[in-house]
């Protein structure tokens, strides 16, 4: 091979490359202007959808039944003043001008095998329980995971319903059902397992939750359905005043 064969080659493949990878794309896309996005006008791009671990727990809620006492639908304002619940149909905080509140649209359930509006409401709506359980878990001192935990395991305990002014609420009228078979009674074992939700010193034993336990956890904490939706999928009333407790 000669020097003048060998630098043709050289200019050939490194020129042809630069051409295709650099200066076609440059020249055709060089000046496309950066699209703009806007909450508003891309919000069906940003449609939240169950998956995974969130979708097991999705599963382990219909298997529970969990359907018969809770909805998750926000009913459509012709129907109710449900928009203005108390921390019902998202977040509505004067101070920072946050308001998120909507009423469900079905694509909340995308993903899910079930639309879980529920049957009936004797518990609570839980389509954005994953705030409320924030505020629950800050006022009894525990973290949100723990306090969902402790309410499955034993939804009649007060000390999970601390009250504004730091009183215990009575609960003990709950019918929310108990969930001993999601949590196991172990020996204590040094210094124990940090998930436990409960640890009895005398008898040396610690109620441990199942990764069943978890997984419905994960998914109750998830429950955050206020997410900005394209305008013409958002029914709700597009003046809201603030939040009662109708
Ligand atoms: C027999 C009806 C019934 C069933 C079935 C039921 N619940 Fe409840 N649930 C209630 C009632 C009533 C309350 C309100 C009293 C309380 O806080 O315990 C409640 C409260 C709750 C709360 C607290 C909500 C809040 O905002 O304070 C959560 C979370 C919850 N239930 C989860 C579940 C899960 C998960 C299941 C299924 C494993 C379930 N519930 C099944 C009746 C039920």
């Amino acid at each position: 091979m000669t020097f003048k064969s060998f630098l043709i080659g050289m200019l050939a493949s490194f020129g042809s490359a630069w051409l295709f990878v650099i200066a076609i794309p440059t020249a055709k896309m060089g000046s496309l202007e950066p699209l703009k996005m806007s909450a508003e006008a891309d919000a069906e791009y940003y449609q939240r959808k169950t998956s995974g671990r969130l979708l097991n727990g999705s599963e382990i809620y219909s298997a529970n039944a969990c359907y018969a006492c809770h909805t998750q639908l926000i009913r459509p304002t012709t129907l109710g003043r449900e928009i203005w619940r108390v921390d019902s149909a998202g977040i509505c905080d004067p101070a920072v001008r946050l308001d998120t509140r909507r009423e469900t649209s079905p694509y909340d359930f995308q993903g899910e095998a079930y639309a879980q509006i529920g049957i009936n409401r004797m518990g609570q709506d839980l389509s954005n329980f994953g705030y409320r359980a924030e505020v629950y878990a800050e006022a009894a001192g525990m973290t949100p995971e723990m306090w969902v935990l402790s309410h499955l395991y034993q939804p009649r305990n007060s000390a999970l319903h601390i009250g504004d002014g730091g009183q215990k609420i009575n609960v003990s009228w709950s019918n929310c059902p108990s969930q001993p078979q999601m949590f196991d009674k172990t020996p204590l074992n040094g210094q124990g397992s940090k998930l436990a939700i409960a640890t009895d010193l005398e008898d040396e034993t610690q109620i441990i939750p199942s990764e069943q336990a978890i997984v419905l956890t994960n998914y109750l904490l998830s429950l955050k359905r206020d997410d900005a939706l394209p305008e013409k999928l958002d029914h709700s009333p597009k003046q809201l005043e603030g939040a009662d407790s109708n």
